[in-house]
């Protein structure tokens, strides 16, 4: 068995730019001092029992754990071939043992729950498939592979139970000792993808297994070989004489070459990643199943935020016990969404415009107080975040991703619209309160702040990449009474 003290290096994968936030949330977590690591990365390290914990990070996409990490690998003056044969030798030196008995445990506790999600549109017109929800007209591409992903769930999860692995007699392989939640997307932009060898872990690191001994799994994943599927990553910056691709292939043959496993990009089921920076070479194994930036949501709209950048934004603003959130704008809900899960405390309010964003929003915050056993402290309202149907000052915190880009509103009517959002959130903000707001449309900010200054003080911009975008969190303070 592993000794549940060793210490691993975590890496955690985050929104660029707001990696300080993410810092801050494991070094509380963990109590440790974590660092970053390049852009939208953070590491640190911890006793292998902690990994549980991993699950409950809300400003973190994805986790893995580092199996090697050389900072001079590439240092020697080495002709290509020599340096494309260390990659694969590379593989020996691992260590397979920690990742082994650390994937095993995040393979059988984290769920997935992406067959339940529906995506809709606005301007649908007619909803040809009725295999999904009837509240949600499902019109999108998306949302047909969707349903036809959760179709074909349906149909391996009958034809699994029919055919019993020989993987589900491998025993348990950890004890850890606490159990975490669910959850994890892809925001590797850019990365490099190979295929190299993958394994089916739904059988076999699900299966009721007791294998106690690290070693013993790695002997059981090397006999059932033929079931496992993995594919290699490699994310490089710097200069070298080998491509990403070439790398990821030669890391990947050594992969196959020391377990057997089988190369599959898309239904793999262990994925192995290589950060090359210069001389330094990191190879690390994801842990995370699925990104956790779409928990919460389970109707999706147009713009739907990613509820780590919600968390971000929410953490920002600084909520306390006791405070009125609101977002006024808040198309399907995932700003409250977020709020209710992280800061259960507040009261979390939200309004829209559009009639189907209200009612996705309502769904998604209806859905989410379907699972719980108590009543959720939110509320949400169809109206004008111009002329909203609140009191003066009776907010505490106002949170809101506004419109911009090509598909919610254009960027001419954001010239008028934020300057009167901002009067008006300023008019149901409390002295002191905060805004705390998401946008691209960075002249039409600027522009707006500048007309109300004496109404709202800028306390900082922090830039972010969204989805390939730059966008701008600007948090307010309220200065006059
Ligand atoms: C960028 S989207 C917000 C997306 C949201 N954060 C989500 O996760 O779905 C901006 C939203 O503002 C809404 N909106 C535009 N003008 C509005 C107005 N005057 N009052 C209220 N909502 C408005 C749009 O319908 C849209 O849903």
């Amino acid at each position: 068995m592993a000794d549940t003290e060793d210490i691993v290096t975590v890496f955690v994968s985050t929104i660029p730019g707001l990696e300080f936030i993410c810092v801050a949330e494991c070094d509380e977590l963990f109590e440790v001092k974590s660092k970053k690591e390049g852009r939208g990365r953070v590491s640190f390290s911890v006793p292998i029992k902690s990994l549980p914990k991993l699950s409950k990070l809300k400003s973190v996409h994805h986790y893995w754990l580092q199996v090697y990490r050389s900072s001079d690998f590439f240092a020697a003056d080495k002709p290509k071939d020599a340096i494309l044969e260390s990659l694969e030798k590379l593989i020996d030196n691992l260590k397979w043992r920690l990742a082994v008995y650390a994937l095993n445990y995040f393979k059988k506790t984290e769920g997935k729950d992406s067959n339940d999600r529906v995506y809709t549109v606005t301007q649908a017109k007619e909803n040809e498939d009725n295999t999904t929800d009837t509240s949600s007209q499902v019109l999108c591409k998306e949302s047909i592979s969707v349903v036809d992903h959760r179709k074909k769930k349906v149909e391996e999860d009958k034809e699994s139970e029919q055919k019993p692995s020989k993987l589900s007699q491998m025993p348990d392989c950890v004890n850890f000792q606490e159990k975490p939640p669910a959850l994890l997307d892809d925001d590797r932009n850019g990365c490099i993808k190979m295929e190299t060898s993958s394994l089916d872990s739904e059988s076999i690191f699900t299966s009721k297994n007791n294998i106690s001994d690290p070693n013993k799994l790695i002997t059981f994943l090397k006999k059932n070989a033929a079931d496992i599927k993995f594919r290699v990553t490699c994310n490089r910056t710097g200069k070298h004489d080998f491509t990403s691709m070439e790398a990821a292939r030669y890391i990947g043959s050594g992969v196959k070459g020391y377990f057997g496993w089988n190369v599959d990009l898309e239904n793999y089921d262990i994925e192995i990643l290589a950060f090359i920076d210069n001389n330094e070479i990191t190879i690390a194994i994801k842990l995370s199943q699925e990104s956790k930036h779409s928990r919460n949501v389970k109707y999706f709209g147009p713009t739907t935020l990613r509820a780590t950048t919600s968390y971000c934004m929410l953490k920002l603003a600084g909520v306390k016990s006791g405070d009125i959130v609101c977002d006024p704008m808040c198309g399907t809900g995932s700003i409250c969404l977020e709020g209710i899960n992280s800061f259960p405390l507040a009261f979390h309010l939200g309004g829209e415009l559009h009639a189907e964003g209200c009612q996705n929003a309502r769904s998604n915050l209806d859905y989410l107080e379907s699972t719980r056993k108590l009543g959720l402290p939110y509320d949400v309202l169809s109206w004008d975040a111009c002329r909203l149907p609140l009191r003066n000052g009776i907010l505490d915190v106002v949170i809101c991703d506004l419109p911009f880009g090509k598909r919610i509103g254009y960027k001419g009517r954001n010239f008028a619209l934020y300057p009167a959002v901002l009067s008006e959130i300023a008019r149901v903000c409390r002295y002191k309160g905060k805004a705390v707001l998401l946008t691209q449309h960075k002249s039409a900010m600027n522009k707006a702040l500048s007309s109300c200054s004496k109404t709202w003080k800028k306390q900082g911009t922090f830039f972010m990449n969204m989805g390939g975008l730059n966008a701008g969190i600007y948090v307010l303070k309220k200065i006059a009474h």
